[in-house]
């Protein structure tokens, strides 16, 4: 066996050659060039990335592609970093190699992270602290899925709403990736709920993940939720923001929450297409969502607007993002969530994914997978 970092290489070669090859290895990433539409994603060819001290290099298996990195792309999410960066928020992937002084990880281990940005590559160095060991046997689509979808779900439902058994939930978005994840959790955590969704493809999956659905173009939905429920629901989970966190505190009974977690409206239809730029404006759709937060708590009624942010949690309580991640990890393994795939795509044609995801009608969560290396597909 040569001497590289990859668990149980079994290339052929002389251990320093296999070392160089790894050394000099190019490795594919996606960039945004400029804020704008689907064109400004470019796929480039480099040299793998170094782990410095206290990072681990990590082999991407499967990176999630979700909402904010559309939004990033045109310039208007609080997490859009300057341009050219690499898009991707999370990723499921290998321990390839470890830089100095790290230890508690091995070579060929499955881990996550939430990086944010970057994930859109064959290769990224992170620090170790990031990194969440995956358990065995997942499908790394899957498992990628629960990072931030199910993350964000699962700390809206038991850490902003601390719903209880019984409880009325209405969920906006149900057919989406953080939509399904919520009515997932929500049965878990026993729930009764109602989504929101514009096609019959939608509704047929909020139905068989145990919600009533509603359809939102058709429907007037807080008069369709006071119908069925009488005094209402005693929480909303709304990623429209803007008024539309209004509609939602009238979808409330008195004493329930809405927790706001998302700027869709700002896409819905006037995303930037292809040849169009955009710019850098990373408080965009805030200041409205100040107000109606604000508002929530002033007017009478005893029903409260909350924000929910994952990067801003994820900041002030790693510990919880941690803890969550492994609580989804085991009702994955249990079996007592399945994330909906919605489609897979080679990391090469990230475009086309975030195509997919931009023009709406999605049910679950679009995946990049990264092919394996030629060394890799040599190990046992
Ligand atoms: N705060 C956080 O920490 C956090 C974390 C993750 C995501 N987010 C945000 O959450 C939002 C959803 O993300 P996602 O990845 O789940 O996106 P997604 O998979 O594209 O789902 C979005 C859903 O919204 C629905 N929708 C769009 N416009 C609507 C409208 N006007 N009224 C009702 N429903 C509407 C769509 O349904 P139809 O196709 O049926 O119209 C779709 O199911 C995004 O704004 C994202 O930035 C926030």
């Amino acid at each position: 066996m040569c001497a590289t970092s990859t668990r149980k290489c079994r290339c052929f070669l002389a251990p320093t050659l296999c070392e160089d090859i790894l050394r000099s290895m190019k490795h594919t990433r996606i960039i945004v060039t400029h804020y704008g539409g689907p064109d400004a994603l470019q796929v480039i060819e480099e040299e793998c990335p170094e782990p410095k001290a206290g990072e681990v290099r990590v082999r991407v298996q499967a990176a999630g592609v979700a909402m904010p990195d559309i939004m990033a792309r045109e310039g208007i999410h609080p997490e859009t970093p300057s341009v050219p960066y690499t898009p991707g928020w999370d990723l499921v992937g290998t321990v390839d190699r470890l830089g100095q002084g790290v230890s508690g990880f091995e070579p060929g281990q499955i881990v996550a992270a939430m990086p944010i940005h970057g994930a859109y590559a064959e290769f990224i160095c992170l620090p170790k602290n990031k990194l969440v060991p995956v358990p065995p046997g997942l499908d790394a689509a899957e498992a990628v899925s629960l990072i931030l979808n199910y993350i964000t779900a699962y700390q809206m439902l038991h850490r902003s709403a601390k719903v209880k058994p019984g409880q009325r939930a209405l969920v906006y978005g149900a057919s989406g990736g953080v939509g399904t994840a919520l009515l997932q959790l929500g049965r878990v955590a026993g729930l009764e709920m109602y989504g929101t969704c514009s096609s019959s493809r939608g509704a047929s999956a909020v139905s068989e993940l145990g919600a009533t659905p509603i359809d939102y173009k058709q429907q007037d939905v807080v008069t369709e939720i006071h119908r069925l429920t009488q005094e209402g629901v005693d929480v909303v989970f709304d990623p429209i923001s803007g008024a539309h966190l209004w509609n939602s505190r009238q979808a409330l009974r008195p004493g329930g929450k809405v927790v706001g977690y998302g700027n869709t409206t700002t896409l819905r239809g006037e995303g930037l297409g292809a040849g169009r730029t955009g710019r850098r404006n990373r408080l965009h759709g805030l200041s409205n969502y100040a107000l109606y937060i604000a508002g929530g708590w002033l007017l009478p009624g005893r029903k409260r607007v909350v924000p929910y942010s994952i990067q801003t949690l994820m900041r002030l309580k790693p510990e919880w993002f941690r803890q969550d991640l492994t609580a989804l990890f085991d009702f994955l393994q249990q079996k007592k969530i399945k994330p909906i795939v919605a489609q897979r795509f080679p990391l090469a044609e990230a475009r086309q994914a975030q195509e997919l995801l931009g023009k709406g009608g999605v049910v679950g969560k679009i995946v990049l997978v990264c092919k394996k290396s030629p060394l890799e597909s040599e190990i046992a």
